[in-house]
């Protein structure tokens, strides 16, 4: 019921391992993929009693000597400040941990991206493996080698490319995420679908009440099966773009579809109040209705996207988006270039391609389309 991908960077090959249980592996993992026989276990406040005990089993079983050090959950930690009382921890740690001590990042975005970045900056380099535990971690996320934190002037400012040695997604983690954030992360998997997996587009919609479905105790009670392979294929959407393109020099910017609006509105409505996934289904359907005006993409197919992020139970209109405040963040984000905002559009499911020349007045149409009650 395992499956694993490899993300293909030369020199840097690593694999990623998905299935219900999988995190039993995790001792194993770290002696062989990032050959440690010991390990600093990072993890954050909401993650460690549900899974924190869980880990350091696997460890002990798997032979591998671990500690876990937990932060408060949330992205209010994800900033240096967390960084240095982690790295202060972990230099008081007796005996003294070497080169050879692995970093597990176990928990959400948060708790991989800063796991990663100590990892990398920790003795210049220490090797790590990646536990995501929510959806948009375990797509998105865990997949890359993007690892930092934010600053007071924006998210993500402050980091270091720095690729683990492996990443264990045990998709039973998943089922104690709620809805909400299970549709942050259902979003990147639309996303996926529509630059690279036509496909993938038709099972979400027919998997969508399955992945949903809550047991009485308020658990996600979807199939196993299911989520590993759905897992499993946007895992390897992503790690296919990203090995064409590491370092985000072109290609790895299709990821970015439904970003450039959904940054926006993530920003205006607040990231306190509107989950990105929610902001990036909203972007999704302003991007493809600039395709759609300009003749780029039909409009069926554009109205299929829609419906299948509604059966994913994700936004697709927001009344009252300010247009000039949208537009004013946009201008700020840092994937701007030369003063001009890039668009990610859609020609058709699975042909995406990156447009220079999106004017304002289109990008205003979109963004009143998506208002509009
Ligand atoms: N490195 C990359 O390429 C990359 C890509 C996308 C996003 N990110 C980063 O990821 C972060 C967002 O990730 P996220 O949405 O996972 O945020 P998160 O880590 O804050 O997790 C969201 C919430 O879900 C909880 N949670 C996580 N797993 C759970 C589980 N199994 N059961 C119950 N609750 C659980 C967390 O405690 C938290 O409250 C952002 O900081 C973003 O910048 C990084
Ligand atoms: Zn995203």
């Amino acid at each position: 019921m395992y499956k694993t991908v490899t993300v293909p960077l030369p020199g840097r090959e690593y694999d990623i391992l998905i299935g219900p249980g999988t995190l039993a592996r995790l001792g194993e993992w770290t002696r062989e993929h990032a050959r440690a026989k010991r390990a600093v276990v990072i993890t954050e406040t909401n993650i460690n009693p549900l899974y924190g005990e869980q880990a350091l089993l696997a460890m002990a079983e798997g032979g591998a000597e671990a500690v876990s050090m937990s932060f408060p959950a949330g992205e209010v930690s994800k900033n240096l400040d967390t960084i240095g009382a982690l790295l202060k921890a972990m230099f008081h740690l007796e005996p003294a941990i070497d080169r050879g001590t692995a970093v597990v990042g176990l928990g959400g975005g948060v708790a991989t991206d800063m796991a990663g970045f100590v990892a990398a900056i920790c003795l210049r380099g220490l090797r790590w493996i990646a536990c995501p535990t929510s959806l948009l971690a375990a797509v998105d996320a865990s997949v890359g080698g993007k690892t930092g934190v934010d600053h007071e002037q924006g998210k993500n400012l402050i980091g270091a490319f720095h690729q683990p040695s492996g990443v264990i997604i045990d998709v039973n983690t998943l089922r104690s995420l709620d809805r909400r954030e299970l549709g942050n992360g259902l979003a990147e998997c639309v996303k996926h679908a529509v630059i690279r997996d036509p496909v993938m587009l038709d099972e979400l919609a027919n998997g969508a009440a399955d992945l949903q479905t809550v047991d009485e105790a308020g658990h996600l009670a979807f199939d196993a099966e299911r989520m590993t392979e759905l897992v499993a294929r946007n895992v390897a959407i992503k790690a296919a773009v990203v090995a064409e393109d590491e370092k985000e020099s072109g290609l790895r910017a299709i990821l970015n579809f439904g970003h450039t609006v959904g940054h926006g509105v993530e920003a205006l409505i607040g990231y306190d109040v509107i989950r990105h996934g929610e902001a990036v289904s909203l972007g999704m359907v302003a991007a493809n209705r600039i395709s759609v005006q300009r003749g780029l993409l039909d409009s069926a197919t554009a109205d299929r996207v829609e419906e299948v992020l509604g059966k994913l139970a994700l936004p697709i209109r927001k009344g009252n988006l300010n247009f000039d405040a949208v537009w004013r963040i946009m201008q700020h984000d840092k994937k701007a270039r030369d003063g001009r905002v890039r668009f990610v559009l859609a020609r058709d499911l699975g042909d995406v391609a990156i447009y220079d020349d999106v004017t304002k007045d289109e990008v205003r149409a979109a963004v009143e389309y998506v208002s509009q009650p």
